[in-house]
């Protein structure tokens, strides 16, 4: 009988302590869920959202200014790149803009320094994901997205 009450016991002690862990779960959830809102608020008030005009002046030119290069649509400060990309630097043509068919051809025709990607072939659009995980977000910090076409945001190609 005593056997039976402590077995009863024991029950509703794990029984219970099973339904708080499961309420602190939940509890839990919510803190991160906020938590995880808040901090993506945050990250998107430290980053900026560029016209075509106002990345034009990260360009290299002006030694007191980092250099911005975007690339689908993402602002990278590629300052440590000066050697790529400062005045007067061989890619110096890509910066202050957004470069992505430039990158995705290695090319630097003055036709190729736009976001535009129509027409290119599945290798040029490879490269381009290989350069932009490998090079850009790998060496360089994002600073924020280019405003296209009224819209923010990372292209989705
Ligand atoms: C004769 C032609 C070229 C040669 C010999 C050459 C050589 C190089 C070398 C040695 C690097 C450095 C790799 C490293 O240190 O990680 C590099 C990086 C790079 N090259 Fe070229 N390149 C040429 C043409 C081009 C062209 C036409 C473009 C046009 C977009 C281009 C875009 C780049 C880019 C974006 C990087 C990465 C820079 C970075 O790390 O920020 N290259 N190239």
């Amino acid at each position: 009988m005593a056997l039976m009450l402590l077995q009863t016991l024991l029950l509703f002690v794990l029984l219970s302590s099973n339904l708080v862990s499961a309420e602190d779960e939940s509890k839990d959830e919510t803190t991160t869920g906020t938590q995880q809102e808040r901090k993506l608020e945050k990250s998107q008030e430290s980053l900026r959202a560029f016209t075509d005009e106002e990345i034009a002046m990260y360009d290299g030119t002006n030694p007191d200014l980092p250099i911005y290069l975007a690339v689908k649509g993402t602002v990278f400060d590629v300052t440590s790149g000066k050697d790529f990309y400062g005045k007067d630097a061989p890619y110096n043509a890509l910066v202050g803009k957004d470069s992505t068919r430039a990158v995705a051809k290695m090319s630097l025709a003055p036709e190729d320094l736009t976001y535009d990607v129509t027409g290119l072939t599945d290798r040029e659009m490879d490269d381009l994901q290989r350069v932009y995980t490998e090079t850009y977000q790998k060496k360089y910090p994002v600073v924020g997205y280019m405003k296209f076409d009224g819209g923010l945001g990372k292209l989705t190609f």
